[in-house]
């Protein structure tokens, strides 16, 4: 089955089997079949953060249950289910439309609600994990699904345990737990100005206001995938420890960099390290590095993943030569070795 209408890269690639799979129990059941024991299985959403560098051999599913409901409501919050094939951005305008509030700066990220626990998605300042209750997860090693509370599903930056073990666990639904009121977020650069630009003053700002002031400066920065094939940022913004990044600093006054955790690590921008490297706008062929920005890979037409990644490799290498630092692949990426870690290079 082909591959290429299913990732936002666009990229040819082929599955040996596809399946879509309607309810949990049908996906026990489907588990149950003893040819499946050896077979790879991937679970795809909407195809929005994996490299296809090669056919996947085995079984793609596809999730189609799409419930979403509230479940509990003590007046100033709500619980809420929903499950794996419901679209997240469809999921933030719903919970905004019932006074619930929390997903405004997660609006517009691509992809299903199964797939937002994987990586702990995020943007602006907000990562889902601050919301997430409990996530409902068939387990393959046990057959049954079991329910994860927040704790157990390990959650880190752009990291969980589903991503950690994606043979493993195929996640079914989310529950969220949201408030009816909540100071906004609007601290990440460019929020505050966007309103601004909206006509919308600070005190009868809304978290639906915070939520369209994101959309549109999302619009702007990043390329649209309906577009322009890509999977939004392609390395994660390294996290290296204080000395690093004070030595770094020190060299490179205009790097950004964010404290990342009480060990005083900091997270460094990808972007500027790449960009500093002169890889913005670069094309070859027709795998390039995005004009608007410098941490998205794209797809100009008929680029292979093979080729993009290709691409990523020596990327990551020229950041490794100059700056010591090892860039580590964002998306999932199939068919092929990680790009990571780079070789030495006698200087
Ligand atoms: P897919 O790409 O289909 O899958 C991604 C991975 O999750 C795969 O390994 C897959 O096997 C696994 N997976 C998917 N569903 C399940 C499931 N139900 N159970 C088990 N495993 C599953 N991400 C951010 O965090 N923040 C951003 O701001 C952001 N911006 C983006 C902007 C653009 C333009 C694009 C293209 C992507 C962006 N992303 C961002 C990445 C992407 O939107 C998210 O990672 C999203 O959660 C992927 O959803 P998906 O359904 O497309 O997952
Ligand atoms: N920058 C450059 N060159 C560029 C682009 C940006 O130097 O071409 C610098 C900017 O100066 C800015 C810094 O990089 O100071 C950060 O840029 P931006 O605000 O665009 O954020 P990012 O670190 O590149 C991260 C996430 C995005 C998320 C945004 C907003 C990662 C890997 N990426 O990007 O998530 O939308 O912040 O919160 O953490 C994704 O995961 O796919 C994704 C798009």
């Amino acid at each position: 089955a082909p591959l290429i209408a299913r990732n936002t890269f666009r990229v040819p690639a082929r599955a040996a089997l596809l399946a879509d799979v309607r309810s949990a129990r049908g996906l026990a059941e489907l588990f149950a079949f003893p040819r499946l024991r050896n077979t790879p299985v991937l679970v795809l959403g909407e195809g929005s953060n994996v490299l296809f560098a090669g056919d996947w051999p085995g079984l793609v599913l596809s999730l189609a249950m799409v419930d979403l409901r509230i479940v509990e409501d003590s007046g100033d919050a709500a619980r809420v289910r929903a499950e794996a094939g419901v679209n997240w951005n469809d999921l933030v305008g719903w919970t905004l439309a019932h006074g619930l509030c929390g997903l405004e700066n997660l609006a517009l990220i691509p992809g299903t609600v199964g797939a937002a626990p994987i990586q702990n998605i995020g943007a602006y300042g907000v990562e889902v994990r601050e919301f997430i209750e409990a996530v409902e997860a068939f387990d393959r090693l046990t057959g049954r699904i079991e329910r994860l509370d927040n704790a157990a599903c390990a959650f880190g930056y752009r990291d969980s345990i589903f991503k950690r073990e994606p043979e493993r666990w195929i996640v079914t639904a989310v529950e969220l737990r949201l408030p009816r009121q909540r100071p906004l977020r609007m601290d990440y650069a460019g929020v505050r100005e966007e309103l601004a630009a909206m006509g919308v003053d600070m005190p009868r700002a809304r978290a639906a206001h915070v939520a369209e002031a994101i959309a549109r400066i999302r619009t702007r920065k990043l390329p649209n995938p309906a577009l322009i094939g890509n999977a939004g940022s392609f390395f994660k913004n390294p996290v290296v420890p204080a000395d690093v990044a004070g030595r770094l600093q020190a060299e490179h006054p205009a790097l950004p960099a964010w404290p990342a955790g009480a060990d005083g690590s900091h997270k460094l921008s990808a972007a500027w390290l790449i960009e500093s490297c002169g890889w913005k706008g670069h094309r070859e062929g027709d795998a390039g590095v995005a004009e608007q920005h410098a941490l998205v890979l794209v797809n100009h037409g008929r680029a292979t993943g093979a080729q993009i990644l290709a691409l990523a490799r020596r990327i990551a290498q020229s950041v490794y030569d100059r700056y010591g630092i090892v860039l580590e692949a964002e998306p999932r990426i199939l068919g092929a070795a990680p790009i990571h870690p780079p070789t030495e290079t006698p200087v």
